[in-house]
């Protein structure tokens, strides 16, 4: 199975024969959406709009590839599908070997169990393709279900990612922590995918709510006290200004329900309060929030969510291994959907890892670099990287603004910091890689005027995302993903004026005043005390 998209969801029970399964009507689009198809053989039900495969009602897990390819021989079932045809819907645009389509349809038959027992779904024809031989129905349903909308209209729940790579675990996890907690915080850095694991996390769990699940979009929200207002107004209840905050807990006091947040951080103050209000005021809601930054609310977890995962340097695998690799697989995706014919070679696998790799395995990023291989070419692209020029690198016309490069991602995070937060960020940049504790702090007691204030700031930027943490084993290492740090550097001129460095050495033993004319902010007595600690500088 290649690290593609896992589905997981756990169904309690199953429908009657012929019956649209229970989680079918769970999972089914919100209100008013079309008719859903599915197709049922033997203990299967296989939703392709969905994106779904269920055995006995439960979802069963299966990468991206092979469901493609079991969605095709379903729509053309008793027939023989070819291979080239197989290859050309799997890997769109992408030159690829018959032996990485052996490999999908052995993951398929595995997790479908073709073998076992007699049973036999997939029949390979010998020089020509394969075919799903099981007797198939079709069957079309209503898939519309009832979501409590007597109560206020539910807003509509985005569809999730056609084509979401690598978050199987991370959906998995959170959706086990919405079933113990009742508030769960999806943090990380801007363009890492929050919003899509959120909206996968949502449809993982539209059986146990029931269909009762409400996204809201707080980037749309710029007032942090119109946020009540928003949320009350998306639940369809009119003229709501006058107490939102009593209309809403009204509405959603009784009720088993899923409240979505997303993008929480720049309403931060207002999102922590309402979310305590309603989870102190209504035992049965949970809260899924995103957020560049923690809430700090009572009751909040935070699930950290990293980037897209990518081959160590040392990994040496074949091109066929490496490329199913998320960040990868996510970036000839994007190529294939440029149009641009690419071939999988070993050295190509390679310098994709390592464009991967620099962009710390960021979706958006990674988006954004794929975009650029027709009119650049990979090895431009690797060198554009050692450059800040890759940050203005535009994405879809239509995306959000924030989104449209990985500059306004930045800038998003950049204006919710303060004067004491944008110089220690800048400061900081001068680290190439990863960097201890100790060692942020002496950076951050270079430009702020309160000393102590070291440690704070430094915490601020944490929990912002803009400084990167590895707990790992033994001691902490911290670091600027390469895209802030680029951003970070591009400022840094701007940012010694904005904030010089104020404060003499003397007195932490360094013995050094700092020169705010160098290039380099940080003093050389920091290099050699990062040296002695042994930090990459
Ligand atoms: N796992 C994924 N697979 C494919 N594309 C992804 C994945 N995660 C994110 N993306 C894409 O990357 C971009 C940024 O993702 P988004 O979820 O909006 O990030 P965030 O909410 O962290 O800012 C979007 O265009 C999204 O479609
Ligand atoms: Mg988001």
């Amino acid at each position: 199975m290649t690290a593609d998209t896992v589905i997981t969801q756990e169904v309690s029970a199953v429908g009657p024969p012929n019956a649209l399964p229970r989680a079918t009507q769970a999972n089914a689009p919100a209100q008013g959406s079309a008719a859903e198809d599915f197709f049922a053989f033997g203990p299967y039900r296989l939703f392709p709009r969905q994106r779904l495969l269920l055995k006995d009602g439960n979802a069963l897990p299966i990468g991206n590839r092979s469901l493609e390819i079991l969605i095709l021989l379903a729509e053309r079932q008793g027939e023989v599908v070819g291979k080239n045809e197989l290859i050309a819907r799997v890997w769109p645009g992408i030159n690829i070997e018959e032996g990485g389509l052996r490999v999908q349809v052995a993951g398929l038959r595995k997790a479908l169990g073709d073998g076992i027992g007699g049973a036999c779904y997939i029949k390979t024809v010998a020089g020509r393709g394969y075919c799903l031989v099981a007797t198939t129905d079709h069957f079309e349903s209503a898939g519309a279900i009832a979501r409590g909308t007597e109560r206020g209209q539910a807003q509509r729940l985005p569809l999730p990612l056609a084509r979401m790579v690598g978050r199987d675990n991370d959906v998995r996890k959170v959706s086990g922590l919405l079933r113990t907690t009742r508030f769960v915080t999806v943090h990380g850095p801007g363009g890492v995918g929050k919003t899509t694991a959120a909206i996968a996390v949502a449809h993982d769990q539209l059986a146990s709510f029931q269909g009762d699940i409400h996204f809201l979009d707080l980037a749309k929200i710029t007032e942090p006290h119109l946020l009540p207002v928003a949320l009350a107004s998306s639940f369809g209840l009119t003229a709501p200004t006058s107490d939102p905050n009593a209309a809403i807990l009204e509405l959603v006091r009784d009720r088993r329900m899923l409240l979505i947040f997303d993008s929480c951080e720049h309403l931060i103050d207002a999102a922590a309060a309402l979310i305590e209000k309603i989870l102190r005021e209504a035992p049965d809601i949970r809260v899924l929030a995103t957020s560049r930054e923690t809430l700090r609310a009572d009751g909040e977890h935070v699930y950290r969510l990293s980037g897209l995962e990518c081959p160590s340097v040392e990994d040496e695998q074949s091109a066929e291994r490496l490329f199913s690799r998320p960040a990868l697989s996510l970036f000839i995706n994007k190529v294939a959907a440029s149009g641009h014919q690419f071939e999988l070679t070993e050295s190509n696998a390679q310098i994709v890892a390592k464009i991967c790799r620099r962009l710390d395995g960021l979706a958006l990023a990674i988006n954004l670099a794929a975009t650029r291989v027709p009119t650049l070419g990979l090895s431009q692209i690797v060198g554009s990287l050692e450059t800040n020029t890759w940050l203005f690198w535009q994405g879809h016309r239509t995306a959000l603004p924030r989104h449209q490069t990985m500059a306004a991602s930045i800038d998003w995070s950049y204006s919710l910091l303060d004067e004491d937060e944008k110089a220690v960020l800048h400061h900081l940049s001068a680290y190439r890689e990863s960097f201890t504790l100790d060692a942020a702090c002496e950076a951050a007691r270079q430009v702020l005027l309160t000393p102590f204030d070291d440690l704070l700031v430094i915490d601020k930027l944490i929990t912002k995302s803009l400084i990167s943490f590895d707990a790992g084993q033994g001691l902490a290492r911290y670091r600027l993903l390469n895209s802030i740090r680029s951003y970070a550097l591009e400022r840094r001129d701007t940012a010694v004026s904005l904030k010089e460095p104020r404060r003499t050495f003397a007195a932490s033993g360094y013995g050094c005043s700092v020169d705010s004319s160098r290039t380099a902010p940080v003093g050389t007595d920091t290099i050699e005390r990062t040296r002695r600690i042994g930090m990459p500088f």
